[in-house]
Order: structure tokens, then C-alpha cells, then sequence
């Protein structure tokens, strides 16, 4: 089964780079926003980064032009055509309840053959798929930011997700120019469990004064080769991103080793989460 239309669901960073690579990969792609205002900023958004690709030489301008052709603005679920929806790709807040009641107004429209993908980057696939009608056609989809740059997608099996899903989420995502690598269900599944540690132990160092955040981040980047600090990534993807993903995989895999730094608390009681807020454990005019 090959998919021509997806419906991405949240426009915020992470719906919103899903949407432009699907686009540009020659689906028809309906994007819808609980919060409609934030649907047009994002299609605006992503119109930059395709002009801002074509630039480069990394998006030829009739495919960009293509891709924003066939974005489409959900002012409702009501507007999306179901018929031709081969896959719902749901990018929205980390809230199970928040998720699951979602799932119960898509499960009112979606065919049978539907697939349900999560872009969840911490709550379980497998619980995610008991929360719906669909368990074997559900997958965890878990792109990274900023999506048009990053080349993986991960593909997350829960405990029923049948082959045939997989292998569709799997040749959709290298139609969308992306390498999917698949992993079991488990907290953090390979990236964040590994990642996090990473940036959490950042935090640390610079909580016991064994540097300053921007020679702990120059160390790793000069040292390990890595193309972003791992406190300046922590910005990256959101401080307070980053306290929830150690939260769940400290209480669900109940290993002291995931113990969120009370550093990365503070500074998300603070307010300072990183870019988004101009202020996280760097500063950001
Ligand atoms: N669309 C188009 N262009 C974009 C863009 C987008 N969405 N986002 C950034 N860019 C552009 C910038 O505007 C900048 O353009 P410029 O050169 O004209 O100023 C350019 O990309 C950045 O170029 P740089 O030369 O600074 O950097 P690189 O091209 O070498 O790499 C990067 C940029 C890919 C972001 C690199 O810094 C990187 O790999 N950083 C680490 C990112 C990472 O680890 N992401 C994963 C986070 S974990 C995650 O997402 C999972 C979740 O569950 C937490």
C-alpha cells in the first residue's frame, strides 16, 4: 500500500517540519491545529524554510512550489477528505489523556485501513495503541528537529503493530527522504534514552561548577565532533522537553542513573526553556 495523503496533526516545530517533508515528498498534506491561528503561521513557516532550501540548492524550486500546492490548511477534521487519507501522523503536545482524547475524534472518521502514526518522543507506543481501535495499525513515527535537516526517522513497534504497518511507515518515510531505523517499544526507545543521560550529565557539570555552559558545550563539540553542545541542543529542543523526556524514562524504567538534574527544574520553574523562550542555559536575542 502506498500512501498519497496524510493528515499531520499539531503545527507546532515538529507537526509542522513533518508537514513540509510529506509535502515535498508529493503527498497531499492536510495539516490541523486544535489552535487554527497556529495552522497558518506554520504554513508560513514552512513556505520560509522551502525558499530558504531552494536557496541552498537543496530543494529544486518546482518541488518546493509542489510541496506548497499540495499543503492544506484543516480549519476542522470535517475539512480533510478520510477516503484518501492513508496515514494520520499526530505531532501534538506529550499528554496521554490530551492524545487518547484525540484518538477518539480521528477513530470517528479514519477508514479501517488507516494507519496511526505518533511522533511521541516518550510515552509508550503500546499504550498509546490500547487507547485506540487500531493497536496493529498504530506505530510510533519519531522524527527529529528541525525535520527537513535531520535524515532519521524511528520507528517504534508496539507489542500488536502488524509487519504490513511497518513496512508502509517504512517506505513512506524514505519517500520523505528519511532512513528509518526500527526500534521496540521502551522508554526513550534508542535516541532519548541515549541522548538525554547525555544532556542530563551536562546539566550536572555545569551544576558543580566544572565549567561554564559554554566551555561544557565548546568541550563536546571540539572534543566529540558533535555539531551542537549538549546544553546548546537542550535549548534546541526545549529544557522543558528535555526535564519530561528524564522524568518518564526515570519513572518507568525506575533507574536512579535517569534522576533529572534539579539543575534543568529550576531553570524550567524559572521559565527559561531553551530558544523558545530566549532563555534556557544560553541567552537568545
Ligand atoms: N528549514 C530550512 N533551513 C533550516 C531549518 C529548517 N527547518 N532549520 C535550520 N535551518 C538552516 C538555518 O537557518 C541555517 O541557515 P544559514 O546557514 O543560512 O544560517 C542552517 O540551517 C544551519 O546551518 P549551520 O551551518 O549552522 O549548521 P548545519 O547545517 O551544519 O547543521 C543542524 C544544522 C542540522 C541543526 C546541526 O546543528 C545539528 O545536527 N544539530 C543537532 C540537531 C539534533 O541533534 N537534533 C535532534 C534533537 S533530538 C530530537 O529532536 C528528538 C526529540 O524527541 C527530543
Amino acid at each position: 500500500m502506498s500512501i498519497e495523503s496524510a493528515l499531520i496533526i499539531g503545527s507546532g516545530t515538529m507537526g509542522r517540519g513533518i508537514a513540509q517533508v510529506a509535502a515535498t515528498a508529493g503527498l497531499t498534506t492536510y495539516v490541523f491545529d486544535a489552535n487554527a491561528e497556529q495552522v497558518a503561521s506554520a504554513l508560513d513557516a514552512i513556505g520560509k524554510s522551502l525558499s530558504k532550501l531552494v536557496e541552498k540548492g537543496k530543494v529544486p524550486a518546482d518541488v518546493a512550489d509542489g510541496a506548497k500546492s499540495r499543503l492544506k490548511k484543516a480549519a476542522t477534521l470535517n475539512d480533510v477528505d478520510w477516503s484518501k487519507v492513508g496515514i494520520v501522523i499526530e505531532a501534538i503536545y506529550e499528554n496521554f489523556d490530551a492524545k487518547k482524547a484525540l484518538y477518539g475524534e480521528l477513530q470517528k472518521r479514519m477508514t479501517p485501513q488507516t494507519i496511526l502514526a505518533s511522533n511521541t518522543s516518550s510515552i509508550s507506543i503500546t499504550k498509546l495503541a490500547a487507547a485506540t481501535d487500531r493497536p496493529a495499525k498504530f506505530i510510533g513515527m519519531h522524527f527529529f528537529n528541525p525535520v527537513p535537516l535531520m535524515s532519521l526517522v524511528e520507528v517504534i513497534r508496539g507489542i500488536e503493530t502488524d509487519d504490513a504497518t511497518i513496512e508502509v511507515v517504512e517506505s513512506l518515510a524514505k519517500k520523505m527522504g528519511k532512513n528509518p531505523l526500527r526500534c521496540n517499544d521502551m522508554p526513550g526507545f534508542v535516541s532519548n534514552r541515549v541522548l538525554m543521560p547525555l544532556i542530563n550529565e551536562a546539566a550536572f557539570a555545569l551544576m558543580e561548577n566544572v565549567a561554564d555552559a559554554t566551555t561544557i558545550d565548546e568541550i563536546m563539540k571540539q572534543g566529540c565532533n558533535f555539531p551542537m553542545g549538549p546544553l546548546t541542543l537542550a535549548d534546541f529542543i526545549g529544557v522543558d522537553v528535555c526535564l519530561n523526556i528524564l522524568e518518564v524514562l526515570h519513572r518507568d524504567l525506575g533507574d536512579p542513573k535517569f534522576r533529572p538534574c534539579p539543575l534543568l527544574r529550576k531553570l524550567v520553574d524559572a521559565g527559561h526553556c531553551g530558544r523558545k523562550s530566549g532563555r534556557g542555559f544560553h541567552s537568545y536575542s
